[in-house]
């Protein structure tokens, strides 16, 4: 199950040039979809198209060749939405392995919520951040930087000297900006930086003491429940804001038909929103609870089998633009306890292709939407080059066995966190190899 990509002896160390023999290489931001060679030298992409490797090139000593027919060779993914436990909470993450996790997950880029400790609204956190995800290499991190001081929705914090540091976003995730004039003083502030501002859409009044979706099954399961419209409504109202100042408004982890049929009629009018969805929120409905099964409290909570399809639908027509894991790891201390006492949450970025490759299998989603709403379209939220597979462009690249029979356990995971309910189920498909620049960042069972 774990056989390197590449099993024969005479694999160089360093390479000159790296052969991606026969993939069916798909990018839709570059309209490709098609069987071909893509040659890597030096961390860039030279050559790209059918049979583009030489055989003398195929039979050198010094080229590498990764036989990828039969896999998918997709640009490297996009996370607009992940939380490293760093700085602060490092039992549960640190950047170190939250990267790692990334790059095993397919991830040449990853955003990084603010919610550490202590929360990142200020340049020093910001600069920390990237000063040690860039001593782990690999995977790059992009931080969130908070939208107010503390989370605490009041005062705004210093933005221009968060984006000079390194940020490419605001976002209080985990706390909803509750007033309507902090959200539109943030709308207007953000927009003269051409930053985005990612909302976790939480009316808190409406959702005091829930422990999962409103419904039949919260009120079998003796548990207060987070009704839909504390998402529709802030919705709705940032959806105004953001018209009314012309901001680039992103909806964090949307979960709800409400909310979906709002940012549909946004968009049709020209408003500048844009959307993510996360796996557990495609896949799982609120039955997953049962049990009380903490590893499936989530914030926002896993809704009803109208809302999955709501949700897949708006995924599959772009209405949501962008597939984001919202990666929680927490520790055992956090989710072995009552569902009350629970921290909600759960990781995902290892998950994501074994994950959602059923909707692709099944027809629910277009590969090529699969890829779009991993790549470019997560990168244009947050200005990002995308990752491409275009000739020049550097190399960063996802390898997909779509076919593979394997069973994902606690053991196989990079993250420090094992809390998901998506392990010891058997899926069809997974990453082989993500290559970033002139390095292999995850090689299936080479790197651990
Ligand atoms: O489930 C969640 N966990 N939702 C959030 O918004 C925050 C996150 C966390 O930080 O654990």
């Amino acid at each position: 199950m774990s056989e390197p990509v590449d099993a024969r002896p005479r694999a160089p160390k360093h390479p000159e040039l790296v052969v991606f023999r026969g993939a069916r290489a798909v990018d839709p931001s570059a309209g490709l979809d098609a069987t071909v060679d893509v040659l890597v030298e030096r961390g860039r992409i030279v050559r790209l198209g059918p049979n583009a490797a030489s055989p003398e090139e195929l039979a050198s000593e010094r080229v590498l060749v990764v036989d990828a027919s039969s896999k998918w060779l997709l640009p490297a993914f996009v996370d607009l939405h992940a939380h490293f436990r760093e700085p602060g909470q490092e039992y549960k993450e640190d950047i170190g392995t939250g990267l790692a996790a990334a790059a095993a997950g397919g991830f040449g880029h990853v955003c990084c919520m603010p919610n550490t400790k202590p929360i990142n609204d200020t340049r020093a956190v910001t600069e920390m951040m990237m000063s040690r995800a860039k001593s782990a290499g690999g995977t790059r991190l992009h931080p969130i930087a908070a939208i107010t001081k503390g989370q605490r929705g009041e005062e705004l914090t210093e933005m221009a000297d968060l984006r000079d540091a390194g940020a490419v976003g605001v976002s209080d995730d985990g706390v909803c900006v509750m007033s309507s004039v902090v959200m539109r003083r943030a709308l207007e502030y953000a927009r003269t930086f051409d930053m985005p501002v990612i909302q976790h859409c939480e009316d808190h009044a409406l959702t005091a003491g829930a422990q999962m979706h409103e419904g039949a099954i919260a009120t079998r399961l003796g548990l207060r429940g987070w009704p839909r419209v504390a998402e529709d409504a802030i919705v709705a109202r940032d959806l105004l804001l953001a018209e009314a100042t012309g901001a680039r408004y992103h909806v964090a982890h949307v979960s709800t038909a409400g909310s979906v049929r709002l940012i549909r009629e946004a968009k049709s009018r020209g408003i500048h929103v844009t959307a993510e969805v996360t796996p557990h929120h495609l896949m799982l409905t609120d039955e997953a609870v049962v049990g009380y099964r903490t590893f499936c409290k989530v914030n926002p909570p896993l809704r009803e089998a109208g809302d999955v399809e709501a949700l897949r639908e708006a995924l599959a027509d772009g209405t949501i633009d962008a597939i984001a894991t919202d990666h929680a790891p927490h520790s055992p201390l956090e989710k072995d306890c009552e569902m009350q006492e629970a921290s909600p949450g759960m990781i995902g970025l290892e998950l994501v292709v074994p994950v959602l490759l059923e909707l692709v299998h099944s027809g629910a989603l277009p590969l090529g939407r699969f890829v779009d709403a991993l790549t470019r379209a997560p990168a244009k939220v947050v200005a990002l080059d995308a990752p491409c597979l275009i000739v020049g462009a550097r190399a960063e690249l996802t390898l997909v066995d779509p076919t593979v029979e394997h069973v994902v356990s606690a053991a196989s995971l990079r993250s420090k966190s094992k809390n998901t309910p998506f392990l010891d189920r058997s899926y069809r498909g997974r990453v082989e190899l993500t290559m970033l620049g002139d390095a292999f960042a995850f090689q299936r069972g080479r790197n651990r």
